[in-house]
C-alpha cells in the first residue's frame, strides 16, 4: 500500500527567530516569497503524498489560512496581472487535503509526532520538519520513498556534518549495507563531539512505521526533558528496523540565522539565473 500522509510538526516556539516568531509561526517565514512550510508541502506532493497532516499550536493560525482559499483576495485581483501570484498555491491546495491537530504543550519532537497520531491511519507515514529546507534534483522525500519500498522499515535521512556540530543533531551509527544506506544500531541525541558515534546526523526527513506511536507513548522524557523521537527510533533500531539514508541534494538549516540566509541567497541566485 502506498503511503500518502505526510506529517509536519510545526508547533515549536521558534525561539531562535524571536522577535520575528512572536506572532508569526517559524514555518511561515518566507524564503523569497514562499513560506518554508510551502516548500515542504511541495516536496511531499512531488513524492506522491496527498494528505498533509499538520501539528500546530497556539498562535499558528496563519498556517491554516495559508493553505486555504482566500475568496476576498482572489475576487479583488481576478482579471488583473496579479492573479498569477496565487496560481501556484491555488494548484497546490487543489492537489491535496490538509488536516490539523494542536499540540497543547511543547514537549519535544517525539511528543509532536505522537500528537499527530489521530491524523494518521496508515501503516507508515512521512515526517517533514519544514525548517530543514532541502533542494535536490529528485526531491529528498521521493528518494526516501524509494528506500522505504526497498527496506519496508523506518527511514531517516542523514547528512555528514562537522563533528563539532554533533550536539545539535541526533547522530547515528550503523552497518553500511549499500552505497548510501546504513542499518542503524545506535542513535544518540545531541551528543558532545567526543561522544558522537559518527559524523552522520539525522535531518528533518523521516519515514516512520506506525509502531512508532506505541514506542512514543511509553517513551520517558530524554535530553532536555523532551520526548525524543531519536529514543523511540532507537528501540526500532534494536530490532534492525531503521535505515539511515544519505540523501542526494542540499539542506539548509533554516532554524538558525546563518542557514536561513544561505537559503535566501541560494534561492535568489537560482531565481536570477532562471530569468
Ligand atoms: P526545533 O527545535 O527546531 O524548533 O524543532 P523550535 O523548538 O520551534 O525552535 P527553537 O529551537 O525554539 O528556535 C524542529 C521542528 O519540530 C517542531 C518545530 O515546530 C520544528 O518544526 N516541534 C518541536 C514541535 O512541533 N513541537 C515541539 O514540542 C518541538
Amino acid at each position: 500500500m502506498n503511503i500518502t500522509t505526510c506529517l509536519f510538526p510545526a508547533a515549536g516556539y521558534g525561539t531562535r527567530f524571536l522577535p520575528a516568531t512572536k506572532a508569526i509561526p517559524k514555518e511561515m517565514l518566507p524564503i523569497l516569497n514562499k513560506p518554508l512550510l510551502q516548500y515542504g508541502v511541495e516536496e511531499a506532493i512531488d513524492a506522491g503524498f496527498n494528505n498533509m497532516a499538520i501539528v500546530t499550536g497556539r498562535g499558528k493560525r496563519a498556517i491554516e489560512d495559508h493553505f486555504d482559499v482566500s475568496y476576498e483576495l482572489e475576487a479583488q485581483i481576478r482579471g488583473t496581472d496579479k492573479e498569477q501570484y496565487l496560481v501556484e498555491i491555488r494548484n497546490l491546495i487543489d492537489k491535496c487535503s490538509f488536516t490539523y491537530i494542536r499540540q497543547n504543550e511543547m514537549k519535544g519532537l517525539g511528543h509532536a509526532i505522537l500528537t499527530g497520531k489521530p491524523l494518521i491511519n496508515q501503516s507508515a507515514f512521512a515526517v517533514i520538519l519544514a525548517d530543514d529546507l532541502c533542494t535536490a534534483e529528485e526531491g529528498v522525500l521521493s528518494q526516501m520513498v524509494r528506500m522505504y519500498e526497498k527496506y519496508k522499515c523506518s527511514i531517516v535521512a542523514v547528512e555528514e556534518i562537522e563533528k563539532n556540530q554533533s550536539n545539535r543533531y541526533g547522530i547515528i551509527a550503523g552497518e553500511k549495507i549499500d552505497d548510501d544506506c546504513y542499518r542503524v544500531n545506535l542513535m544518540v541525541e545531541k551528543p558532545e563531539p567526543e561522544e558522537a558515534p559518527s559524523n552522520l546526523a539525522i535531518i528533518g526527513r523521516y519515514i516512520l512505521t506506525s509502531d512508532i506511536f506505541d514506542l512514543l507513548q511509553n517513551q520517558k522524557p530524554g535530553k532536555n526533558g523532551e520526548i525524543q523521537i531519536t529514543d523511540a527510533l532507537m528501540k526500532q533500531a534494536q530490532q534492525g528496523k531503521v535505515i539511515a539514508y544519505k540523501f542526494k541534494g542540499r539542506r539548509f538549516d533554516c532554524g538558525n540565522l546563518d542557514g536561513f540566509m544561505e537559503a535566501v541567497n541560494y534561492y535568489y541566485q537560482a531565481l536570477r539565473d532562471n530569468t
